[in-house]
């Protein structure tokens, strides 16, 4: 039976769930009524979130491998159908020692984040595509405007990231108005995981012209009054 709510029927992929960031998303989509597939490489880190968020469906994949990211939407295609969603949050941050200090063992760990984003949608998008509400949302950092020596490594992936999500954003304007590309942007996490999941969940109350392709910043909600 399909769940109630203002996502009932869609499938969402989260990718890179388990992170304080992902619980919160997949506990607030699981509750808007989407079945939500939560993504990440630990299945210790993976049974907890399902613990901790009743009916999230998890799924253990290294999203940097493109063939394994092609397996997994098979099995998920067979089971629950198309796609309509994907939260690309995978992250992570290294940095320190100025330009001469950019480690190349820190580039590739950094770089891995893009290379998910890029496995990630290119396997999705005709899901999206074809989705009558086809969303993806990605956290993009204040380091693409404004990029420091120290963290050059992390900046420089980020905006890799952040360039890719608007392409993809044109993709949908050509070929599925009705699909939308988001990206928030953000310095630090920390705090604002309820407002992410707020954030994406209200995606598909959104027009899909107004968002996609736009860099929102997040930031706390302003109380009223
Ligand atoms: N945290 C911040 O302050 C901040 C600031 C600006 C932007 N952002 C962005 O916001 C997003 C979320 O950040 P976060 O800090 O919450 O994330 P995070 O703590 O870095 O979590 C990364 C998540 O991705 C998963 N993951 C890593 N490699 C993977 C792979 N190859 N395949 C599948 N899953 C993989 C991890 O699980 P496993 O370890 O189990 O694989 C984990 O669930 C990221 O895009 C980040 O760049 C964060």
């Amino acid at each position: 039976m399909e769940a109630s709510g203002p996502l009932g029927g869609k499938v969402v992929l989260v990718a890179g769930a388990t992170s304080a960031s992902g619980e919160a998303v997949s506990r607030a989509l699981v509750a808007a009524g989407a079945t939500v597939l939560a993504v990440g490489t630990r299945p210790e880190a993976l049974d907890t979130l399902a613990l901790a968020v009743p009916g999230v469906d998890t799924r253990v994949c290294d999203l940097a491998d493109r063939s394994a990211v092609a397996e997994l939407a098979m099995r998920i295609h067979l089971k629950f159908g198309n796609v309509d969603g994907l939260v690309h949050l995978v992250g992570g941050w290294r940095g320190g020692g100025g330009i001469a200090g950019q480690t190349d063992d820190d580039w590739e760990f950094l770089e891995r984040s893009f290379t998910t984003l890029r496995n990630t949608t290119r396997v999705l998008y005709d899901d999206l595509v074809a989705s009558p509400a086809g969303r993806l949302a990605v956290v993009s950092s204040t380091a693409v405007d404004k990029p420091y020596a120290g963290g050059a490594n992390y900046a420089a992936a980020k905006a890799a990231a952040d360039a890719w999500t608007r392409a993809v954003a044109q993709g949908f304007a050509k070929e599925a108005p009705s699909a939308a590309a988001a990206i928030f942007v953000v310095k630090s996490l920390s705090g604002l995981e309820e407002q992410l999941a707020q954030w994406v969940v209200a995606l598909w109350s959104a027009e899909a012209t107004a968002i996609n392709g736009v860099r929102q910043p997040l930031e706390p909600a302003r109380m009223e009054g």
